[in-house]
């Protein structure tokens, strides 16, 4: 068959076979493990916003095509919060966009603002989705590595200073940071935004994980430095928000000309979704702080019993300020090869974890550490550490 003399697969799209988590997931199923590796959490979100989507179900809201943006009272509530929380000002008519999930918004960014031959930088390690949709838009990535020091993963600034050259296009940004746990700080968002506006590079931000800051460290978008308004494509999402990530809601702030580029793409890939859901997650963002509140307390308290127990069984923990993973060194087990290592893990002691080694270009860079996830109830957590114990 003459069609099947290239491979199916667009050559763009060779190196992203299957995901790391297809692997890790399936591989928890066989041997009957407890499953730290996917990011999602084993409760649902807040009765009453499952009963706001109940609710809209039953009413007839969102069950038809909801208008393109978004439905206007979930626009509304994205521009309040911004508003209320971080004194951005959005205009819910053409400043705001819904899309599916986070993911959808990462893609259709990425598509509209990235042509080919266009670099892209990103903070690496990256979620997974970033280097599939720079390939999709035919951009370039440009991978600038965070490092640990001092119980930290840090963004060297001098080397993202480096690696703007005439053909990038934009930053990516995702603070807090996922797999690294690592929130960045005030200076270091300072000094990126001082890049952008000298270098007129546009920026991503993926700040999925907003409401999961902790220590009271409290989370900055990069929108609100200074020239960044209007060069800033915001995401979000509720799904980390709001324990419901299978409802797909998240959404795009920025400048109008920005966010009409992105709705231009966001259009061809699934035009609406959500519906229903959409309504409820517009009651979720008006929830009272009690319960971002009680969100942070239960998952610093799930943060430190599971940080404690990689401790003691001998992982070199990086405590995180954000998200909900806990990344790990895996030298002082002796181990080097954190892809081996996640592997093994399920036979040795019933755990799934990722390396991080697939979140980079540079796969050296990575080999050492794994990522487990901490979303998870307490007796789970109890019982991983209970089963990590014996390593
Ligand atoms: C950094 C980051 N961005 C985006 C997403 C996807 O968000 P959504 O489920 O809203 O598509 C995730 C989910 O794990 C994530 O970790």
């Amino acid at each position: 068959m003459a069609a099947m003399t290239r491979p199916p697969l667009n050559r763009r799209l060779a190196e992203f076979g299957t995901t790391i988590f297809a692997e890790m997931s399936a591989l928890a199923v066989s041997t009957g493990s407890v499953n730290l590796g996917q990011g999602f959490p084993d409760t649902d979100g807040p009765e009453e916003i499952r009963e706001a989507a109940v609710r809209a179900l039953r009413d007839g809201r969102g069950n038809q095509y909801p208008p393109g943006p978004g439905v206007p009272e979930l626009r509304d509530a994205v521009a309040d919060h911004q508003r209320e929380r971080y004194g951005l000002e959005f205009d819910p008519g053409t400043e705001v966009l819904v899309t599916a999930g986070a993911t959808e918004a990462i893609a259709a960014s990425l598509l509209a603002l990235v042509e080919p031959g266009d670099e892209v930088i990103a903070l690496e390690p990256y979620y997974d989705s970033y280097a599939a949709c720079i390939a999709m838009a035919g951009g370039t990535r440009v991978p600038v590595t965070l490092r640990p020091h001092d119980g930290r993963f840090v963004l060297d600034l001098d080397e993202l200073r480096a690696a703007v050259t005439d053909r990038t296009r934009l930053l990516l940004l995702n603070t807090p940071h996922n797999p690294t746990g690592t929130v960045l700080t005030r200076e270091e968002l300072a000094a990126i935004a001082e890049l952008a506006v000298e270098r007129d590079l546009l920026v991503v931000t993926d700040e999925v994980y907003e409401h999961l800051v902790f220590d009271d460290a409290g989370h900055l978008p990069l929108a609100t430095f200074p020239g960044m308004r209007d060069r800033t494509v915001t995401i979000s999402s509720s799904g980390k928000t709001f324990s419901y990530t299978g409802w797909k809601v998240g959404w795009v702030t920025g400048a109008p000309e920005l966010v009409t580029a992105v709705r231009s793409a966001k259009q061809y890939l699934t035009f609406v979704s959500a519906g229903p859901f959409q309504y409820a997650i517009a009651e979720a963002l008006r929830l009272p702080e009690t319960y971002f509140d009680g969100l942070r307390a239960d998952l610093t308290a799930k943060r430190d019993l599971l940080a404690d127990g990689l401790e003691r069984a001998g992982f070199t923990v990086f405590r995180p300020r954000g998200t909900y993973f806990i990344t790990t060194d895996i030298r002082p087990l002796g181990e080097q090869d954190g892809i081996a290592f996640c592997r093994a893990l399920p036979e040795r002691c019933g755990v799934v974890a990722i390396p991080h080694a697939v979140f980079y270009d540079h796969r050296e860079q990575g080999a050492p550490f794994v990522r487990f996830a901490f979303c998870k109830r307490t007796e789970v957590l109890q019982d991983a550490v209970k089963r990590l114990g014996t390593l």
